[in-house]
């Protein structure tokens, strides 16, 4: 039939997270726990700086790859928090991270080639690779404390593996991968022709030091690096972001990115550069002050969860309640009217949790997880 829209997409459901928050409308003051959107608002030097940028008449077309002087602020910046050493010919401005997957993981696949995902995973992944034609493998790393293991992958690598994808700090558990897990990693990279394409919008907010791959400039070449500006510098609604990799990668990414946005807004490139001149360390501190009070809620109740090192979700076990975890949320949200994202969500092994966001308001936090812990329990 000529008028049938396409088969590949018409598979692919829509984003699971915000379901729960959009049941949430039909009742009245409910404590929506589920995006992962900052509590803080843009700084207002990046506002201003957008604005006057349009003043300016910074409203033309920008050039593809996004304007020299903010990557060389990425550069600079990059260079400056992680270590890392890039030539602004290797970054490329994107729709937030989420465009830098897109057309980070367009440069590289071919149809059928397989790209190996660790779940419990962020909800882009599988339907990134499906529309490139690619296919997602999975290993689950539940049992593995959400970490990962060097047999475990060994165990599904192919002829057809084109690249492991990486997400650490992690959405939804908050695991930042251990030394072990980055060695692991790092010898499937020494052994087997594959890129890693490596999810970090979460590396400026963690917990405690880390270390991260793309720090390891031995294996700079096969790392395709994800950021964004929404998380760290509460801009999700600017939707800007980069991809930092190979020359050659960054040629194709600039393709997919030239017949698809045709360049990111230049008044937004030009706040962009303002933002990384924010501190984000008091941010981090306000989330570490809601981590420990919600921690101390469900320790005092005696509920388990993954102790998160970064980013700013709990993936708290709600096994004890014989529910699944999407009739655990609903019945949570008509009863106590709480918002929360069902595992399942994030994974099919991940019927037994469910993912709060505490990037709100501290008292909205305490308030949800208190009536949390009392339907858990009850
Ligand atoms: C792990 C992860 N990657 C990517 C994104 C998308 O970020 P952006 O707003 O930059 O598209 C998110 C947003 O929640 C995320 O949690």
């Amino acid at each position: 039939m000529k008028h049938q829209v396409s088969r590949n997409l018409k598979e692919l459901g829509l984003s699971g997270i915000r379901v729960l928050g959009q049941e949430a409308a039909q009742y009245d003051d409910v404590i929506t726990l589920t995006i992962g959107e900052p509590m803080f608002n843009t700084p207002d030097e990046v506002k201003e700086a957008a604005i006057k940028a349009i003043q300016e008449n910074f409203t033309k077309y920008p050039p593809y790859q996004g304007m020299p002087e903010l990557r060389q602020a990425v550069v600079d910046f990059e260079n400056e928090t992680q270590g890392i050493e890039y030539d602004p010919s290797e970054v490329l401005i994107t729709q937030g991270a989420s465009g830098a997957l897109y057309v980070g993981l367009g440069a590289i696949l071919n149809p059928e080639e397989e790209v190996i995902v660790f779940d419990p995973s962020y909800v882009a992944y599988y339907p990134i690779i499906k529309t490139f034609l690619g296919t997602p493998v999975i290993v689950d790393t539940t049992n593995d404390d959400f970490q990962l293991s060097y047999d475990k992958i060994k165990a599904v690598i192919t002829d057809k593996t084109k690249a492991i994808n990486i997400n650490s700090p992690n959405n939804p558990t908050g695991v930042i991968y251990n030394k072990k897990s980055l060695e692991a990693l790092k010898r499937i990279m020494d052994e087997h022709d594959v890129y890693v394409i490596t999810d970090d919008v979460y590396n400026q907010l963690i917990y405690d030091d880390a270390e991260f791959l793309v720090q390891d400039k031995a294996y700079k070449k096969k790392v395709l690096y994800c950021q964004s500006m929404s998380k760290p510098f509460a801009m999700t609604g600017w939707r800007i972001g980069y991809l930092m990799a190979d020359q050659a990668i960054i040629e194709q990414a600039l393709k997919l990115q030239q017949y698809m946005a045709a360049g990111i807004p230049p008044f937004i490139q030009i706040a962009t550069i303002e933002a990384f001149k924010t501190d984000v360390k008091p941010v981090v501190k306000e989330y570490k002050e809601n981590l420990k009070a919600a921690m101390e809620i469900l320790d005092a109740h005696d509920i388990s969860y993954v102790e998160p090192k970064g980013a700013f979700y709990l993936f708290i076990d709600i096994s004890k309640s014989g529910m699944t975890s999407w009739d655990f949320a609903r019945k949570l949200l008509k009863d106590e009217k709480v918002a929360v994202v069902p595992g399942l969500v994030f994974s099919d092994d991940s019927d037994s949790f469910v993912r709060i966001s505490f990037c709100m308001d501290r008292h909205l936090v305490i308030e949800g997880l208190t009536r949390f812990a009392r339907f858990l329990n009850r």
